[in-house]
């Protein structure tokens, strides 16, 4: 006759292997629980929906999860030897001078009117690279959104809601710790400028 198990033996392994098959799952979902906040960075912002997450920790320079051990972030460190900030005039109009399609001028990047100097990342700031479109302009408004459209690449963030402005403002954080401030932008709409300048 047919049997599955026609000993003692037989009914513990089966039993031992019922067991592992219910536990492993559990141990796999605990792993993944603990693990969580080491899966690296959002894509598009540089801190995620949380404040949390390894993106967010990169972008106030710090190692994520710095405490507990040791990650690696596909965004640039944090820079140490940054120059003192510099207060220089620019237009808008000027500003497009350094949009990265001369490669013998720097590439620009204005965040709410701050303009950085990121001429060394011009593998994703020169011309026909991924993040040309904020170059030579301030793209507020579609770093707060996590958008790359040409349309949304303006200085105009006075629309974000509080979601996009947290991300805005972690942009402009991750910026100021990476990149050498070589001015500000003296004509931004009056949406945006403080009411005190
Ligand atoms: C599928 C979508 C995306 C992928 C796979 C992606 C991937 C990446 C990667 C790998 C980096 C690090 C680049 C480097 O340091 O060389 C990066 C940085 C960055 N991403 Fe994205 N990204 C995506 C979408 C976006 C969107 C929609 C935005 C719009 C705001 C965005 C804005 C940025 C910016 C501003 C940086 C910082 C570059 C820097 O100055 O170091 N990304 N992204």
């Amino acid at each position: 006759m047919f049997t599955f198990c026609h000993d003692d033996d037989s009914q513990r392994r089966l039993a031992f292997s019922a067991s592992l098959i219910a536990v492993l799952p559990v141990i796999y979902l605990v792993y993944r629980k603990v693990f969580a906040t080491n899966q690296g960075p959002s894509r598009n912002s540089p801190a995620g929906s949380s404040n949390s997450t390894a993106a967010s920790l990169a972008a106030q320079g710090q190692a994520p999860n710095a405490q507990k051990r040791e990650t690696k972030s596909i965004m640039q460190p944090a820079k140490t030897d940054l120059a003192p900030p510099k207060d220089d005039p620019f237009t808008l109009e000027q500003l497009k001078e350094f949009n990265g399609s001369d490669p013998t001028k720097p590439i620009y990047v204005s965040i709410k009117g701050t303009v950085f100097d990121v001429s060394h990342k011009n593998d994703v700031y020169g011309a026909g690279k991924s993040y040309n479109v904020f170059a030579g302009t301030d793209g507020s408004r579609g770093l707060g959104m996590s958008s790359l459209k040409l349309e949304d690449a303006v200085p105009d963030y006075s629309v974000l809601d509080e979601k996009d402005m947290k991300t805005l403002n972690d942009w402009h954080d991750f910026f100021k710790k990476r990149y050498n401030i070589v001015g500000r932008v003296t004509d931004l709409p009056l949406t945006v400028v403080p009411p005190n300048l």
